[in-house]
């Protein structure tokens, strides 16, 4: 599995003109999201870490283009890095509304999440965070408030397993 360090990730950020409030953006999730890994990793649930690391920091690289995670996805493929363009293909919120493509693996799990908890480069609970994108796309406004109960049950979920795992 090719998965690009820490520097490799910035460098395609910065090949590809990602804006620095997207950068930083990036940073913060890729923080949330290695806090809720080391918990679950602490408590037996096996977490590709360095994968999860990559991937918050790439999530966004499509972002100045439409459908964002699948230009994102494409451009991961082409540079050889599959595995993290599948972890990114499920971060945007109306994944969690679709069955059948909604994130699966515990990576896409952890990255949807702590997508869902930074505001801009801001650490706030889910209801704040999808209360900003409604007056930010508010023709989305109906599906953003059918997705946060989906996003408060995976938060559920992932705290779950934090919980269980340690009796
Ligand atoms: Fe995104």
């Amino acid at each position: 599995m090719a998965i690009p360090s820490r520097q490799e990730s910035f460098q395609l950020l910065w090949q590809h003109n990602v804006p620095d409030n997207v950068i930083r953006h990036s940073i913060v999730v890729s923080r949330v999201a290695a806090e809720v890994a080391a918990e679950l990793d602490k408590k037996g649930k096996k977490v590709n870490l360095r994968l999860l690391d990559s991937s918050a920091i790439l999530h966004d690289i499509g972002k100045l283009q439409p459908e964002h995670e699948k230009a994102g996805f494409n451009l991961l493929v082409k540079h050889g890095y599959r595995e993290v363009a599948e972890v990114i293909l499920t971060h945007p919120l109306h994944y969690i509304l679709d069955r059948k493509n909604r994130p699966k693996t515990i990576e896409q799990k952890i990255l949807h999440y702590a997508d869902k908890r930074v505001m801009h480069h801001k650490v706030v609970p889910v209801k704040e965070r999808l209360a900003d994108l409604r007056k930010r796309y508010p023709q989305y406004k109906e599906k953003i408030t059918r997705a946060e109960p989906l996003v408060l049950k995976l938060e559920a979920e992932l705290y779950e397993d934090v919980k269980h795992k340690g009796k």
